[in-house]
């Protein structure tokens, strides 16, 4: 496996966004740890992200393009409503093999939900060397008068190159969703449906609760299906939503938070790109390094959750 990220240029800061809504530094660093945020530039879409961060992967593989044979981008944030944006991404890196390109939407459990389609491809024998991608531009979707999200979420992008492997480097993957909890979190416009704003809608403290409790629950659900235990886990890459959903998880799993990879303060909530930036700056940082036993775990709208067991 090999990583690749992206951040936009643009950083704002929780001051600026005290001086748009009523908040302040305070509440956003207590209630999230939240710092920070990238933001993209005016014309700067989820595929420019997307390049970036798989440009970033390649180099990293060291590997040429076309022996790249299953492409998926996991987005809410689409440049096009078609062709999709793994498809325009294959023909900007110059993909002209014919692999299949295709992009998911589980909000921000996506990467997650792509990893282990893409891990079940190489599995079967049906694809060799995968690209997979989650990315968003969250700050298109927002209502900026609105704090109650405005202040949680961030852009960015993360890649990676998995590749059919010997060793097993996926030992598994968990996927759920619930729909019946659509309304606690929810853009209430699309194509079929464009009554409602085109901007994050979200009942926070009950969005919180269900997360801190699925999460919990997932994480014993990877354990056990891999008969391991906590102790045998090196890192914690959780979805980087909120330090006290991360904190009350690994609290949950005894794990000290040395052993969580945490950007949130850095780069907020970037919904599907938040593991795979995540991951990205634990491996350039060499935190996590070869041979080291990761669980990955991811919670969003859908509701959606799901986890991956990786020996990186
Ligand atoms: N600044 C100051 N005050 C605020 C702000 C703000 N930015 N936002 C809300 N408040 C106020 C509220 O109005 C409320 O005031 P009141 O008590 O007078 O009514 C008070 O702060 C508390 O509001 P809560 O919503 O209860 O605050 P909470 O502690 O729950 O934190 C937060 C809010 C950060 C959004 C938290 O609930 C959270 O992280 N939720 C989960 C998010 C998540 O995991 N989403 C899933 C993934 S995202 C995806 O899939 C796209």
């Amino acid at each position: 496996m090999a990583t690749g990220g992206y951040l936009p240029e643009r950083i704002m800061t929780n001051a600026e966004l005290a001086s748009m809504v009523d908040t302040t530094d305070e509440w956003i660093q207590t209630r999230t740890g939240i710092k920070k945020r990238h933001i993209a530039a005016e014309n700067e879409t989820t595929a420019d992200m997307a390049e970036q961060a798989a440009r970033n992967a390649i180099a990293a593989a060291d590997i040429d393009v076309n022996s790249i044979d299953f492409i998926i981008l996991a987005t809410s944030t689409p440049d096009l409503i078609y062709p999709s944006t793994a498809c325009l991404l294959q023909n900007r890196l110059g993909i002209h093999n014919g692999c299949a390109a295709f992009d998911i939407q589980a909000v921000c459990s996506g990467f997650v939900y792509a990893l282990s389609i893409a891990d079940k491809y190489i599995k079967s024998g049906s694809a060799k060397r995968a690209l997979i991608i989650g990315a968003d531009t969250n700050s298109k979707i927002l209502d900026w008068t609105d704090r109650s999200t405005c202040v949680v979420f961030g852009d960015g992008a993360g890649a990676v190159i998995l590749q059919a492997n010997d060793e097993p480097g996926i030992y598994s993957t968990h996927l759920h969703a619930d729909g019946a909890y659509a309304d606690l979190l929810q853009v209430p416009s699309g194509v079929s449906n464009r009554k409602g704003e085109p901007f994050i809608k979200m009942r926070g403290n009950e969005v919180f609760k269900i997360a801190v409790k699925t999460l919990s629950d997932i994480v014993k659900e990877t354990l056990d299906a891999n008969g391991l235990t906590k102790n045998d886990i090196d890192w914690l890459v959780p979805h980087q939503a909120n330090i006290r959903i991360i904190a009350a998880t690994a609290k949950k799993l005894e794990l000290s938070m040395d052993k969580v990879v945490l950007t949130v303060a850095e780069h907020g909530n970037t919904s599907a790109g938040s593991i795979p930036l995540a991951l990205d700056s634990a491996v350039r940082a060499g935190d996590i390094k070869r041979g080291q036993t990761l669980l990955l775990e991811a919670f969003g709208g859908g509701f959606t959750w799901g986890s991956a067991l990786i020996k990186y």
